[in-house]
């Protein structure tokens, strides 16, 4: 079995490739690496690279056709919100266009793919008053990630149905854990968080802290990935052309999740007071019933996860 991880050099993907190897699939990975690693994989000797842009029309076609993969993880994305709100043109291209012209041709070609995987984000639910998300809660995307996350998951189902494709796609909450790369002001908070806690770095708080997120650790997003992949191996009408929510299913403000980092690291966090950034999501926290349905349970509490995340920095240090 062969799987293609378009976004496979960064944070989620590169964890998602690790397993995929251990599993025994060959495994090969697309990435411009705009904020991936190559040395985020780990078995790279077992691992095929294309440092590409999912942009190139042609290269990814070409991709298609040599490898025919089986399995095609969507992950490749410009994943911030406020990025997104400063270069909306540029990540709709990359969030939207990439994807979508990739199912065209898959539409109109005789591949034989066995699971189309995209990946969402729970930015499209919004600030509706509706708490936790559950997968049929009314959407407000509001900004242009949100939007092109939406429609693209849209096409991703309705292209499953109208040409018999065998698409899924998952709404990941806030993903944290190793390899989330800290090194622009748009990366995920927690990244930044641990950068700013090792360097006696002055972390910038958007807004007044109270703002919520579910979060989620990384080990626990690959075993909802791999489980949604195995029961659509088994019993494909339990997952196909469905979405699904992966979170832990816990609220936690910013504020909190500080105070809880502050404790696992044993450290104090200076921080910068800043406006609150425009189109972000004020609440956010999931239902996961329809995940936990196929079998998922989360193994990482927010405090175990950080303290996984925080020793294996401290190691990786000692390492360098
Ligand atoms: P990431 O930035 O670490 O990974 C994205 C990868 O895509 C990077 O390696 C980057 O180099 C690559 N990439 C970006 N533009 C590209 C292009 N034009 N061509 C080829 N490669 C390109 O982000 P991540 O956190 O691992 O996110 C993975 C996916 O999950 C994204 O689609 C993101 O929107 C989605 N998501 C992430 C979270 C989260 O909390 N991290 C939450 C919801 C959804
Ligand atoms: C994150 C993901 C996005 C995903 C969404 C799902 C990243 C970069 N973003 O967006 O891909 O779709 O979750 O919910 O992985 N903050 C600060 N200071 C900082 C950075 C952030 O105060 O230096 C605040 C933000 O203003 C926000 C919160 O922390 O209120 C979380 O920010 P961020 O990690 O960027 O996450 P989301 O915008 O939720």
């Amino acid at each position: 079995m062969k799987a293609l991880v378009t976004g496979g050099a960064g944070f989620i993907g590169s964890h998602l490739v690790d397993h995929l190897v251990s599993q025994g699939l060959d495994v090969i990975v697309v990435d411009n690496l705009s904020m991936g690693n190559i040395h985020n994989i780990r078995q790279l000797d077992r691992v095929r690279v294309y440092v590409e842009d999912i942009r190139n029309k042609e290269f990814m076609q070409r991709i298609l056709q040599e490898e025919q993969p089986d399995y095609i993880y969507f992950l490749a994305a410009v994943a911030s919100v406020a990025d997104s709100i400063k270069r909306p043109a540029e990540t709709h291209s990359v969030n939207h266009m990439a994807v979508f012209n990739m199912l065209e041709y898959i539409r109109k070609t005789d591949l034989q793919i066995k699971q189309f995987l995209f990946t969402s984000s729970a930015a499209v639910y919004g600030n509706l008053p509706e708490l936790p998300k559950k997968e049929d809660s009314r959407v407000e995307p509001l900004s242009p990630y949100a939007i092109d996350k939406y429609s693209t998951e849209r096409f991703v189902l309705a292209y499953g149905d109208l040409y018999n494709l065998p698409t899924v796609c998952v709404r990941f909450f806030n993903v944290y854990g190793p390899r989330q790369n800290p090194s622009s002001p748009y990366s995920g908070v927690l990244s930044i968080l641990t950068d700013c806690l090792e360097d006696n770095k002055v972390f910038n708080l958007y807004g007044d802290g109270t703002q919520t997120r579910d979060f989620i650790y990384v080990e626990d997003v690959i075993q909802a990935l791999w489980l949604i992949t195995k029961r659509h191996t088994q019993h494909k009408r339990h997952t196909q052309h469905e979405v699904f929510n992966v979170a832990n299913g816990v609220e936690t403000s910013l504020n909190s999740i500080i105070k809880t980092y502050e404790k696992v690291t044993n450290s104090t966090l200076r921080i910068n007071h800043m406006k609150g950034r425009l189109g972000e999501v004020k609440r956010s926290v999931a239902n996961v019933d329809k995940l936990m349905r196929l079998g998922y349970a989360t193994n990482w509490s927010l405090e175990a996860g950080l303290r996984e995340y925080w020793e294996g920095e401290k190691n990786e240090a000692s390492r360098n």
